[in-house]
């Protein structure tokens, strides 16, 4: 159990492209766990491995009471449209206005190297999207129409 320091903007780890994950073994199955405790944390509601340095596709979320851990996540199917606030633990203090899809499905393996496939709406879509773009080095200030920053 660790909580890792949380790498932030400019850090060029955040813009480069994240591997899949081709063996779950001890090393991943650790990472996942210091992951789940770096979000808790800092009260994040999900996190991606590069925000830690790590350039993997493995996320963690938790929108409230819904702890998921997702590795090599990929979206399926997106429908309608939903606009909202988001924020990101790698830039601390900045807001944005973000218009995400409203419903996603996405594929994934657990750590038990299964396929799953998650349909989420509302918030948890929201936090799978933001999490999956972060392992493709795109950050919500690359789609926020409105950025709010605050001390
Ligand atoms: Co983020």
């Amino acid at each position: 159990m660790a909580v890792y320091k949380v790498v932030t903007v400019p850090n060029e780890v955040l813009r480069t492209k994240a591997k899949e994950v081709t063996r779950i073994n001890d090393g991943l199955l650790r990472l996942l766990e210091n992951m789940k405790d770096t979000m808790y944390e800092f009260d994040g509601i999900g996190l991606a491995a590069p925000q830690i340095g790590v350039l993997k596709r493995v996320i963690v979320v938790d929108p409230g009471d819904n702890y998921m851990e997702l590795i090599n996540p990929e979206i399926i199917y997106k429908e309608g449209e939903q606009t909202g606030r988001e924020g990101c633990l790698s830039i601390p203090g900045v807001y944005g206005k973000v218009s995400r899809a409203k419903k996603v499905i996405v594929k994934a393996l657990n750590r038990h190297n299964e396929t799953i496939t998650v349909e989420a709406e509302d918030l948890l879509a929201r936090v799978l999207q933001h999490e999956i773009d972060h392992l493709d080095g795109i950050l919500f200030i690359d789609k926020a129409t409105e950025i709010i920053k605050e001390k």
